[in-house]
């Protein structure tokens, strides 16, 4: 997708342009703070460009198009050789243009290029006399850049010392992953600073502070290798760009070689694509932030022959992915009460468009993360949104404050049904639990994937819980026919198939009706994990936090509040087995008394004998055909499971199998990428085809 030029009509919004730029860069290189996001900052360049080329004579000497980096903070160490930066293509179109203007200066087709992601930090050089760390330098305008050694043991990734005695300059650059950025941003709130809004700010800020009373750890990732001395120059100058890197690991640098998003070569321009697609569809689950794809010429005699321009190589360059980070103003915050009676904030924001989506809401986790995060009514804030995760509210931008920013207020009694709110956990809740919200917690309870009761849509269980038959979800099991006769629009015909169809999800198998519970962070699959660990409820009942922790997926936090739920859930559990519902897992095995972690977390999903998927995990995605047309996402993770195998959503290096439907986009892209295999539905039937159809439960329609 190519952004769109800002239009600049006359020499007035021209100059203007180029002054907001100008500031926007200053700030953005200075402590990475900007009125600009990096979208608007693009467009703002783009819009300058195309004036300029129009009015070649009236182009400004402060234009942030002819200067590296304009308005950067010059420092005092002169560069070797040129920090330059690059020149950007938005389109698969404009970097084949690219590629063209590329074999004409070089004098023939270019065929080996290297493919890395554009790491969204800050460029240094690292300075190294025969292998010792002995200064680090910002990138600054290009030709000089600022002494910032004092940061050195803060920057992971770059050892003091190198594996061998190299006189050489490693360049790359500095960021913050997501988890050192909420580290950093924690630190800060509790030494009285403000937040940084993003990880690249919080990197910029961190990396020139002085004096600090704490100091936050940041990554490096080289991305070049420069001798310092004739005989490195001797070693180094002809070798391939890929080469270096390998060079540069095996001297002991941080390279992206250990990442999902390896640099890697590629022989063609389709080839470039393919790989650039591959990292783009990586990106929403990186641990850090790329804003685009770099592609160098890989040959040294290539990047020689191309040369380099007074800002940006010839030979390389940036493939720029849409922005995923907007700033806009956070004008309310809204509290909704889940099925669970769990009171969650929720960001209401003036629309921005974001990588296509326009959005309005963003997730605020919990009533702590607006606290840490300092955020205020009114405040812009910076907002982030990658694939098809939730939008998040990252940080305000504390520069841009007015003084008109209110505090954001918290309830002091549930906002759904004005009972108290119990804050013991981040997550606060209603008192009344899932009651809060019976007529979400009963529709739940009866949907599809958990007890399947057909014909107790929404609707019905209003009236159900109006006409005040039903106040939890025991009370179900105990309808009786005139009771159920006597609402509204119910025949007799109607009122026994309901009746048959509560009595039918009486025998459905514990990991549903424990899923039906709704134990609050325990969703559909951990409930299977739960029931298969455990086989029966009265041993999950008996487990204690330690005894919880053994099932995947259940850390120190949640182990704990499941525990804990499940106590208070007990006297609704008596009563659904005194009614007749199933309290057991078809094909688990109960714990032994004593038996470890490991052992457990084998065996836990194994089919009994071991199925033909024993020891793989699965994901599956896109649309069922064959003999597996009519089963949920659910009923496909249950199949799964029944053959030996785990269900996952999302896809990893520890996949081993994904099961590709029709319209399988991401997930199919990313196993692409990683290497991970990729099976048709019919061909996945056929390979679990034992056992497909009714389970022992009879659940399955
Ligand atoms: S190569 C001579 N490779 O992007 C070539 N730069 O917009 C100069 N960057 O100043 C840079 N990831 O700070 C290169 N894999 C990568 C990069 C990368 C991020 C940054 C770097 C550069 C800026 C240009």
């Amino acid at each position: 997708m190519t952004t769109p030029a800002a239009v600049i009509e006359d020499a007035a919004a021209y100059a203007q342009a180029v002054e907001a730029a100008v500031q926007a860069a200053a700030a953005y290189y200075r402590d990475g703070t900007s009125a600009l996001d990096d979208d608007a900052y693009d467009r703002l360049v783009r819009g300058i460009d195309a004036w300029e080329a129009g009015h070649p004579d009236q182009v400004l000497p402060g234009s942030p198009t002819g200067k590296v980096a304009g308005g950067a903070v010059e420092g005092d160490v002169p560069h070797t050789v040129a920090m330059l930066s690059l020149d950007n293509v938005f389109s698969p179109e404009e970097f084949t243009a690219w590629t063209a203007s590329l074999a004409r200066r070089v004098g023939h087709d270019v065929t080996r290029f290297g493919v890395e992601p554009k790491l969204d930090g800050l460029a240094v050089a690292a300075r190294y006399t025969r292998g010792r760390l002995g200064q680090l330098i910002t990138r600054g305008d290009g030709t000089a850049g600022e002494d910032v050694s004092h940061a050195i043991g803060t920057v992971e990734g770059l050892p003091r010392e190198l594996s061998e005695p190299v006189t050489v300059e490693v360049r790359g650059e500095i960021l913050m992953t997501h988890a050192q950025f909420e580290h950093a941003n924690e630190v800060r709130a509790a030494h009285g600073g403000q937040p940084f809004a993003n990880p690249r700010g919080a990197a910029a800020g961190s990396l020139r502070a002085r004096e600090r009373a704490y100091t936050v750890p940041m990554t490096f990732f080289c991305y070049g290798l420069l001798p310092l001395t004739e005989e490195g120059r001797d070693a180094l100058a002809d070798l391939p760009h890929s080469e270096l890197m390998a060079r540069a690991a095996a001297y002991g640098v941080n390279t992206t070689a250990g990442t999902p998003v390896p640099g890697t070569t590629a022989d063609s321009a389709e080839q470039v694509l393919a790989r650039v697609r591959e990292i783009a569809a990586l990106r929403p689950e990186l641990p850090f932030g790329i804003d685009g794809i770099v592609i160098k010429a890989d040959l040294a005699a290539d990047q020689r022959a191309a040369g380099s321009g007074s800002r940006a190589p010839r030979w390389a360059i940036a493939y720029k992915l849409p922005a995923v980070e907007k700033i806009t103003r956070l004008t309310a915050v809204e509290w909704n009460v889940g099925r669970t009676g769990v009171i969650a904030p929720r960001a209401v924001l003036e629309p921005v468009e974001i990588d296509g989506a326009t959005i309005t809401y963003a997730t605020l986790h919990n009533p702590a993360d607006i606290t840490r995060r300092d955020l205020r009514l009114g405040d812009q804030v910076m907002v982030h949104r990658a694939g098809d995760v939730i939008p998040r509210v990252e940080a305000p931008v504390v520069h841009l404050r007015t003084g008109e920013e209110q505090p954001i207020a918290f309830p002091e009694a549930c906002p759904r049904c004005g009972a108290g709110i119990d804050t013991s956990q981040e997550r606060w809740r209603c008192e009344q639990g899932r009651n809060c919200h019976l007529v979400a917690s009963l529709s739940y309870a009866a949907g599809r994937d958990q007890l399947d009761i057909e014909g107790l849509g929404h609707t019905r269980v209003v009236q159900l819980v109006d006409a005040g038959l039903v106040a939890d979800l025991a009370d179900l099991f105990t309808l009786t026919r005139d009771q159920v006769l006597g609402l509204e629009r119910m025949g007799g015909t109607s009122t026994d198939n309901l009746l048959a169809a509560i009595g039918a999800a009486k025998g459905r198998p514990l990991s549903r009706v424990l899923c039906a519970l709704g134990v609050r962070g325990t969703g559909r699959s951990m409930s299977r994990r739960i029931a298969r660990h455990f086989a029966t409820m009265d041993h999950i009942r008996a487990a204690d936090a330690e005894a919880m922790r053994q099932v995947e997926g259940i850390g120190t936090e949640k182990a704990p509040s499941i525990v804990e739920e499940l106590r208070t859930l007990a006297p609704l559990i008596d009563r659904l087995a005194a009614s007749g519902v199933n309290m057991t897992e078809p094909g688990a095995t109960p714990p032994a008394p004593g038996e470890t972690a490991g052992e457990q977390t084998a065996d836990a999903g194994a089919a009994p004998g071991g199925g033909p998927l024993t020891g793989m995990t699965v994901v599956v995605t896109g649309t069922m055909t064959d003999a597996l047309e009519n089963l949920s996402r659910n009923q496909m993770n249950e199949l799964v499971e029944r053959a030996g195998g785990r269900a996952s959503s999302t896809v990893s290096k520890k996949t081993t199998l994904v099961v590709a439907g029709e319209g399988a986009g991401s997930k199919r892209a990313k196993a692409q990428a990683l290497g991970v295999e990729l099976t048709t539905p019919a061909a996945f039937a056929a390979l679990v085809a034992d056992f497909i159809g009714p389970p022992a439960d009879g659940a399955a329609r």
